[in-house]
């Protein structure tokens, strides 16, 4: 039976800027460290919020330099915090606080899987936990990364109403190809408010090169649905594929941010400038692209493989 909570959360996570630079381009050895110390300061500039892990390649090593040019600018940091119990959880909590040097994580993203997960669902004891790495101030906040094979742990625990107090909200991706919380869960977080954090702005690259490039979209799901998506991306009249991302990010009322990754400078400026004065896309084309998302989930989503897509 579900418990739907009635307070207003309008107050969480209300003080994140419209787009947070996502650092796994900084991991990329393939490019030289200084200029990857650039970007991330560059990106500095251009937002005050990052998203990062240390799974990202020695992106922590680039952030930590750019940090030291200018300590004037530090970024807030959603972290990737996890996985399958609480001692590995902390124990990745103190190897980013190491790696970066830092004394807290403003935003802990929940990553949780195994045992971790269930006692999540089930109202366990991970929420004490959660609450004493904010007492012992190692964690400020967290937020709750879902997947489609992960929604209903948070539906379950939603439902309990577990999280209450403890999670601040949702993380995942959002973009006009993905939207990875399952419908069921969708429509619960809409129901009760949730503020959300959309990740993977542009869907991974520009939607023309995403449609006809092969090999260029990560996966071929991705390319159907660029082909899907490329007549209302046309049809919007606007010009930038970034643009109409980050609108379309921002024209769900929940979402409080939208995070995007580059290495390259003109395109960091492009995620900067389309997240100034954003303007929701109309009506029509948000309706045509949320019901490729509940046909998608269903055709797809729910039935891939974990972890494959
Ligand atoms: N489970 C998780 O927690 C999770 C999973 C995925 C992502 N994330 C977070 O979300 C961030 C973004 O995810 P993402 O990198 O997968 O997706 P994304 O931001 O949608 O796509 C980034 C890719 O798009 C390219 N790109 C950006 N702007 C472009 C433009 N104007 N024109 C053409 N290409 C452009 C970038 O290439 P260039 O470098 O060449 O610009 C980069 O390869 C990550 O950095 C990470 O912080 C988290």
């Amino acid at each position: 039976m579900s418990t739907k909570q009635t307070r207003d959360k309008s107050d969480l996570l209300n003080d994140l800027p419209p787009y947070i630079y996502g650092t796994t381009r900084l991991g990329d050895q393939n490019l030289p460290f200084e200029e990857r110390v650039g970007v991330g300061r560059a990106a500095m500039e251009g937002t005050n919020w990052f998203h990062t892990s240390h799974s990202y390649g020695n992106a922590l090593q680039v952030l930590r330099a750019a940090f030291d040019q200018d300590d004037t600018r530090m970024p807030k940091l959603i972290v990737k915090i996890g996985w399958k119990n609480i001692e590995e959880l902390r124990d990745v909590v103190h190897k980013h606080l190491i790696a970066l040097r830092l004394e807290n994580l403003e935003l802990g993203q929940l990553c949780l899987s195994e045992s971790l997960a269930e006692e999540y669902a089930s109202g366990g004891a991970c929420y004490e936990e959660f609450a004493r790495l904010k007492q012992q101030g190692l964690v400020n906040r967290f937020v709750l990364e879902v997947f489609p094979w992960t929604s209903d742990v948070a539906l379950k625990a939603l439902h309990g109403g577990y999280p209450e107090g403890i999670v601040d909200g949702y993380i995942f991706y959002l973009n006009p190809l993905q939207r990875f919380a399952s419908n069921e869960l969708w429509d619960e977080l809409v129901e009760r408010d949730e503020p959300m954090i959309a990740m993977r702005t542009v869907a991974g690259g520009n939607i023309h090169r995403l449609r006809d490039v092969p090999g260029y979209a990560w996966k071929s799901y991705l390319q159907e649905r660029a082909a899907e998506v490329t007549p209302i991306f046309e049809r919007s009249g606007i010009e930038s594929w970034t643009e109409f991302c980050v609108r379309f990010a921002h024209s769900f009322p929940l979402v409080r941010a939208t995070v995007g990754a580059t290495s390259k400078i003109e395109n960091l400026r492009e995620f900067v400038s389309a997240a100034e004065n954003i303007q929701p896309l109309p009506t029509d084309i948000i309706e045509e692209i949320v019901k490729l998302h509940y046909r998608w989930s269903d055709e797809l989503d729910m039935k891939a493989e974990h972890w494959t897509m």
